[in-house]
């Protein structure tokens, strides 16, 4: 009796006893001995999703390379040369794309028979060509670069070298050639409601970003290779 008493005072009260037995310290128990468990769990779940976050950046960055430039110099496409094979004499100095001749002959004529005459002013340039008015002309305007290509585009990267571009101007307005005071002529009025069927398109409208408003410049979109040429440039502004 005396060492049942003695044993009573070690034990333990009977309050806290049941206490033990609630489902609280019965979760408590199960996750002390699961915690090894649960830490090597957590262990890989974090080294697995620092290696993606660490792999993800760069194929994110390069993603967000191709939103904010799509291989444009200072808002400009490049454009690949056209070989000499596919290129004719429409007027001396002045070299097109052979898909085009027709149309663009055609679209002349026509303009004429409404009183309107359209006057070429630059078709075909080389990229030889297209570097010297970039860069000779940026240096003795004392341009900067971004300057320059907002009215002009680098070496590579112009519709003119794909034989598809066509400088238009009024044969009876020349004060207005490539000026942006070509849009109040009768030419441009002309082009602006016509041009669309001998599949001229202006490139550079009031909303480009990047490059300046150009009246007097059409390019070609009547044939499959003018389209391919000028996909990525119909995709975006
Ligand atoms: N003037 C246009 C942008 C060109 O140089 O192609
Ligand atoms: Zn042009």
């Amino acid at each position: 009796m005396e060492q049942n008493k003695d044993l009573n005072q070690f034990d333990i009260p009977l309050a806290k006893r049941t206490l033990l037995n609630n489902s609280n310290s019965i979760l408590k128990k199960k996750l002390l001995i699961l915690s090894p468990f649960l830490f090597l769990l957590f262990s890989i779940f974090a080294l697995r999703f620092n290696r993606n976050i660490e792999i993800g950046a760069p194929n994110n960055l390069n993603f967000q390379a191709q939103i904010n430039h799509d291989h444009r110099i200072l808002g400009h496409l490049p454009y690949a040369e056209i070989p000499e094979a596919k290129l004719v004499l429409i007027e001396p100095n002045i070299k097109v794309h052979i898909d085009m001749r027709d149309s663009l002959l055609k679209m002349r004529d026509e303009a004429k028979k409404d009183g309107i005459y359209l006057v070429f002013l630059s078709g075909y340039r080389s990229i030889n060509l297209q570097n010297e008015i970039f860069y000779s002309l940026k240096s003795f305007r004392n341009q900067e670069a971004a300057e320059r290509a907002r009215v002009s585009a680098p070496p590579g990267y112009s519709e003119h070298s794909t034989g598809f571009a066509i400088d238009i101007g009024d044969a009876t307005k020349r004060d207005t050639d490539f000026e942006t005071e070509f849009e109040n002529t009768d030419t441009f009025k002309w082009l602006k409601k016509n041009a669309a069927k001998f599949h001229f398109k202006l490139s550079f409208k009031k909303n480009n970003k990047y490059i300046d408003y150009e009246p007097w410049h059409w390019r070609y979109e009547g044939s499959v290779e003018a389209l391919k040429v000028f996909e990525t440039a119909n995709r975006e502004i």
